[in-house]
């Protein structure tokens, strides 16, 4: 760490900051030398000098004037020292150095008031600590460069007391603080703390404070500094790493006035808790004010992405409290010039796609509030303008705001959305005028949109699966995967054709289109080498199933979880390996409900409150896409702090994951499970598991019902209505037992629905053989 750590500030000035002054010195010297004569002796003795009997000679002799003329040159280079002393210090280049800190004052009760910042309680324990940190420093060694202690929060903790959180400010000049001793710094404050060997314990007296020695914690191990870029042709490195220890870094980086700070960041290394201890956070502010958090990692990553602040500041913090393996930074920033975003294009008459827009500072992040308008204008009225989203596709504003990009159309309104594949909107007018309005808090993933003609009267001609207007181009013909909500791609897939790479070749060499034809589900190989040994590896203990009863048998549904928020049953998951659980993401939609301290699961339950094995959630993986305004991608996965015993393993047993893209069949009979609510209108959930029959329903008529079904959804419920899932139950099962060899599938996740067991409108799931590749990248195990 500490290696890094020198290595970093032994970076070139690029690093630091960068003000250089240039010093010119000039020695004035006095014209020719002085006589050799004499100076008149002072008379020593009497006070009194004698009269001079002589006659006096002329005060402007030459001798007065050589020493007037000295005095004067004296006095005139004793200004210009002055002066220059004043302008060295004055533009010499300082670092200010940020400590972050802690600790516990055992002697104060904690308040709720203690929480706001502008209570009497709040301001009095922040003053007298400030007091005393004040005094600590400016009696200490680093007097001279100790600037400010700042009270930033102060807490409840477990161990009683106020828990006081503050960071402390030293400046000093840039050439000085190579000898700055970082580690000093704590160890003033520790050793300011007198304890009392008599009685044993840690808490000791800070200039009368009663504050517990271990609970003082006071770092940046040098990664807190203050960098300021003046060239805008420079990348400016950022690096700091350790594999023990802890990290709490703060890099304040300021550009030159009416210049922006672009952050790009080339790896990070932390722990994956969703910010509950390890975090990458980077503000649109010199200090940590939430509002202004441009963007939050809290996992590793070694994918490139930039981030643009929207002024000339930009702070970026790294917190790794407990280091196990490795923690670190690797990222540069460069100062860029403020971009319009705005033109007005000609578009060609070729029908088809010809150019780009992309959202301000493509391919970075794009800033939280930026606003794009752009105008088109094709040649001939009978040709639209197409529009090609990549990832992302825009729909008609609901009664809600968007969150990923508010966009106007001709005067009609959409909301952007991101997602996996490629949208295409028509406007059929060959003028358009768009504006985009970039909506959510944070930055946000950069948009490409390519743009062309297309000839209006085609419309009348959509493409067969152009249901919505926007369709997935691209290798969609017999992937094994449903585009077109009619299942038009995925028709007359498997006659057998001449073998190429794009082909299913089955084992005695017979060749088909369809691509994903390996453990689908579905036999297409005339010797069924396509599902060979596509098996996974657990099965469900219980044979004993009560069809059409309400209550479960206990032990049933051994994959079945009830996940609690702050104590109470919210929602429902299901296990799929030993730390992994699988629900929906509109569980943890907010910021609460994001934060996975609260949430405990409870497993190998039967009765509400009567769980065999509990345990808090370490981490929450909300799908990146996941769109609360139309429940798409509605999928999460949870990590649990603590892995379910083995001993547990007949109580508590995983569910399979269907394969990858797996085809269901309309009237297949599948079962819902949960704790929710009986009846809709009711308001409490039921204590007992509770387990209903249904039938997988057709996608088609699911869409003729409910308007927008993407292929991320499956139906499921009975015509009269009687059976479903209701609230309580979301994140659930939808488990469907497979006939070749009697496993239990997850289909599908309690999603959403009109109402609950309403006749004609079932229950909507979340069809989990369309995120195989997206589970398997965090659960590597279930491979
Ligand atoms: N969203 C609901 C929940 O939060 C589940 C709704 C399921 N509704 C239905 N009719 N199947 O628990």
């Amino acid at each position: 760490m500490d290696k890094e750590n020198s290595d970093a500030s032994s970076k070139p000035a690029d690093l630091k900051v960068s003000i250089v002054c240039v010093i010119s010195i000039q020695v004035v010297s006095v014209p020719g030398r002085l006589p050799g004569r004499r100076l008149p002796r002072k008379p020593i003795g009497k006070a009194r000098p004698k009269k001079q009997s002589t006659k006096r000679a002329p005060f402007w002799n030459f001798q007065n004037k050589i020493i007037l003329f000295t005095v004067f040159l004296f006095i005139l280079a004793v200004i210009a020292w002055t002066l220059l002393w004043l302008y060295i210090s004055k533009t010499e280049s300082k670092d200010a150095f940020y400590f972050v800190g802690m600790f516990r004052i055992t002697d104060v009760e904690f308040l709720p008031e203690h929480r706001q910042k502008e209570s009497r309680e709040f301001l009095s324990v922040a003053r007298t600590v400030q007091q005393v940190v004040n005094l600590v420093y400016t009696t200490s060694a680093f007097s001279k460069f100790y600037k400010q202690a700042v009270v930033a929060d102060v807490s409840s903790n477990n161990k009683g007391g106020l828990l006081v959180h503050f960071w402390i400010v030293f400046v000093m000049p840039h050439a000085k603080g190579s000898i700055f001793c970082e580690d000093c710094v704590a160890a003033i404050l520790k050793d300011s703390i007198q304890t009392s060997i008599i009685n044993r314990t840690s808490v000791g007296s800070l200039q009368g404070l009663a504050v517990d020695l271990d609970s003082v914690v006071l770092n940046d191990k040098g990664c807190s500094q203050y960098f300021y870029a003046d060239h805008s042709s420079l990348r400016y490195p950022l690096e700091v790493s350790a594999t023990s220890g802890q990290l709490m870094c703060h890099f304040k980086l300021v550009a030159i006035v009416g210049y922006l700070i672009r952050l790009t960041i080339e790896s990070v290394q932390l722990e994956a808790d969703s910010c509950v201890t390890d975090s990458l956070t980077i503000y649109d502010a010199l200090l940590p004010i939430r509002s202004m958090v441009l963007y939050r990692l809290c996992e590793p990553t070694r994918a490139l992405m930039s981030f643009v602040s929207t002024n000339n500041l930009m702070l970026v913090t790294l917190k790794s409290p407990y280091i196990r393996r490795l923690s670190g930074i690797r990222a540069y920033f460069e100062v860029i010039p403020e971009q319009k975003c705005e033109n007005t294009v000609l578009v060609r008459e070729i029908t088809s796609f010809e150019g780009k827009i992309s959202s301000p500072y493509y391919p970075s992040y794009y800033p939280p509030k930026c606003k794009c308008t752009w105008k088109f204008q094709t040649p001939l009225s009978t040709l639209g303008i197409a529009l090609k989203f990549h990832n992302y596709a825009i729909t008609k504003k609901g009664a809600k705001g968007c969150e990923h990009g508010w966009w106007e159309i001709n005067e009609h309104m959409y909301c952007g959305s991101y997602m996996d594949h490629q949208t295409i909107f028509r406007v059929p007018s060959p003028l358009v005028h768009i504006q985009l309005r970039c909506s959510s808090r944070f930055s946000d993933k950069p948009l490409l949109v390519e743009y062309g003609s297309y000839n209006i009267s085609q419309l009348t001609i959509k493409p067969a699966c152009d249901v919505t207007h926007f369709w997935q181009p691209g290798p969609l013909v017999c992937d094994g995967f449903q585009d077109c909500e009619n299942g038009q791609d995925e028709h007359n897939c498997t006659q057998s054709i001449p073998c190429t790479n794009k082909t299913f070749k089955c084992d005695n060499d017979i060749c088909f289109k369809k691509q994903n034809a390996r453990c689908d589900g579905i036999v297409d190989c005339p010797d069924g080498s396509d599902e060979d040994s596509c098996s996974c590896s657990r099965t469900s203990s219980s044979l004993h199933r009560i069809v059409g009863g309400a209550d479960s048998q206990e032990g049933a549904w051994p994959w079945q979880v009830s996940l609690h928020f702050v104590g109470s049953a919210y929602c429902g998951a299901s296990v799929i390996s030993r730390e992994w659980l699988l629900s929906a993401a509109h569980c943890f939609h907010g910021n609460r409900l994001s934060d996975p301290t609260p949430w405990t699961a409870h497993l190998g339950m039967y009765v509400q409150g009567n769980a065999k094995f509990v345990s808090p959630v370490r981490r929450i993986v909300v799908h990146e896409y996941y769109n609360s305004q139309t429940f798409d991608y509605d999928i999460a996965l949870l990590q649990l702090s603590i892995a379910w015993p083995e001993t547990l393993k007949q109580l508590i047993q995983p569910i399979c994951i269907p394969p990858a893209g797996q085809k269901v069949h309309s009237g297949e009979k599948c079962w819902v499970t949960g704790w929710g609510q009986r009846h809709e209108a009711g308001n409490k959930g039921s204590p007992v598991l509770q387990q209903a029959e249904v039938e997988l329903i057709d996608q088609t008529l699911c869409v003729s019902t409910y308007g927008i079904i993407t292929s991320r959804m499956l139906c499921a419920g009975v015509i009269s209505g009687k059976r479903d899932a209701c609230k309580g139950d979301s994140g659930g099962p939808l488990s469907c037992r497979r006939k070749s060899d009697g496993k239990w599938i997850l289909t599908g996740i309690v999603s959403w629905g009109h109402g609950c067991g309403r006749p004609n409108f079932p229950g909507v799931y979340t069809r989990v053989s369309k995120f195989v590749p997206w589970i398997h990248k965090y659960v590597p195990s279930l491979l």
